[in-house]
């Protein structure tokens, strides 16, 4: 009898440890689905954030390869400087900006281009080396990263007056071991925070726009040096022909107003500039009795003065850096009517380097002496222009030339009443 209760105690016993075994399973089984589905559910959060991450960094990526791109074409320092500011500004979403660049004679930055500030501010601001942020990173060659400039012990407030944001990165432009500026870039929002990763990222365009500012000093100084070089031989074709003495430097000076005035590109205008200075070299290989005759020329002799623009271009087109102005040196003599010389081409036909230098040349012309008569006075000249204008002379270029000759009067005009 005690046996048998003992065997039922038993059963009833594995029956129930089975039972808590089960229920143990299941809520293991529970538990593992809850803290799995929670863990998916954070890897997935996190998965999503490296994605954005990453979408944020191609963007960054992307602009700064647009910015490296475009850098390339330009050669001025003022449109480069321009463009390393507003990359800056779109890569770090925000439109408060600055480029300061260091003078070695001075030790001090001042603002060669920006956004969001005032132009008093860009131009009287000049910071002292190893003074204020953008002195010390001058100074230092290393970037000052403040992500909340109201809780970093190492700054004042108030010597950000400028500066409406908590938080900024102000990062060095450095070409080899020289610093030449700073780059400096301000938070959008009031409450906006810059990273490290947003650090790193300037730093790669801080030293892209470095080494791009460094070619352009070296382009320019050759260009100057090529300049130089192509003053002298636009002198020489002066000396020989005495009647057009300064002819050239003031054909340079208005072919640089006339395509500030078009809106053309600096490196178009310099290569105007270049035609403007060497049109006429081609008159090197012209007979100089031929090219001073007093009395009227011969038809004879009228044939071989027209060979000197394909004399010029000769001369110019195996030159590398000249070779851009080769055809505005060949095609100056043409007509927008297409009654001109050497070839007869018409209207757009002719590179409007060409037609640019065609208005100046007979501008200048008609108010120099010449062998055959005495200068003549600016109002005849306008005169002339205004009549040759879609006939002679393209109508754009003669109503820049206008506009030009019109501030260079009122210029002159205010000038000489200050001094009086
Ligand atoms: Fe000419």
């Amino acid at each position: 009898m005690e046996f048998l209760y003992l065997k039922e105690i038993l059963l009833i016993a594995i029956f129930i440890v089975v039972l808590i075994f089960i229920k143990r399973q299941r809520y293991l089984a529970q538990q593992r689905e809850l803290i799995y589905g929670k863990r998916l559910k954070e890897a997935q959060s996190q998965i999503q954030e490296y994605i954005s991450d990453l979408d944020n960094l191609i963007v960054m990526l992307v602009g700064i390869h647009e910015f490296g791109m475009t850098a390339t074409g330009i050669v001025s320092k003022e449109e480069l400087t321009q463009l390393v500011v507003d990359s800056a500004c779109k890569l770090m979403r925000t439109d408060k900006g600055s480029l300061m660049l260091l003078s070695h004679e001075t030790n001090e930055l001042t603002i060669a281009a920006s956004q969001g500030l005032s132009p008093e501010v860009v131009s009287t601001t000049r910071i002292k080396l190893g003074e204020s942020i953008s002195g010390k990173v001058a100074q230092t060659g290393r970037a000052i990263f403040v992500e909340d400039i109201e809780t970093d012990m190492r700054f004042m407030r108030a010597n950000n007056v400028h500066y409406p944001s908590k938080s900024f990165i102000s990062v060095p432009l450095r070409v080899k071991n020289r610093i030449i500026g700073v780059l400096n870039i301000n938070a959008q929002e009031p409450n906006a925070r810059f990273e490290e990763r947003d650090v790193r990222l300037l730093t790669i365009l801080a030293d892209q726009a470095a080494i791009t500012l460094e070619n352009i000093e070296l382009y320019s100084n050759l260009q100057n040096f090529y300049l130089e070089m192509v003053q002298t031989l636009a002198r020489a074709i002066d000396a020989k022909d005495s009647y057009t003495h300064e002819h050239a430097d003031r054909a340079r000076k208005y072919a640089r107003l006339i395509g500030m005035k078009l809106n053309l590109p600096e490196v178009m205008i310099r290569h105007i500039e270049y035609a403007a200075l060497m049109h006429d070299i081609g008159k090197i290989g012209i007979d100089e009795n031929i090219l001073h005759k007093p009395g009227k020329l011969t038809e004879e002799e009228r044939e071989i003065i027209k060979k000197h623009p394909a004399i010029g271009n000769r001369i110019i087109a195996p030159v590398a850096f000249l070779s851009p102005v080769a055809p505005m040196v060949l095609y100056h003599q043409e007509w927008y009517n297409g009654q001109g010389y050497p070839e007869g081409l018409a209207g757009e036909e002719i590179p409007l380097g060409a037609r640019i230098v065609a208005v100046i040349d007979a501008y200048d012309a008609i108010t120099s002496d010449r062998p055959y008569r005495k200068a003549l006075p600016k109002e005849v000249a306008v005169q002339e222009l205004k009549k040759g204008a879609d006939k002679q002379f393209d109508p754009k270029v003669v109503n820049a030339f206008l506009k030009v000759l019109e501030e260079e009067k009122q210029e002159k005009t205010s000038k000489d009443s200050s001094i009086i």
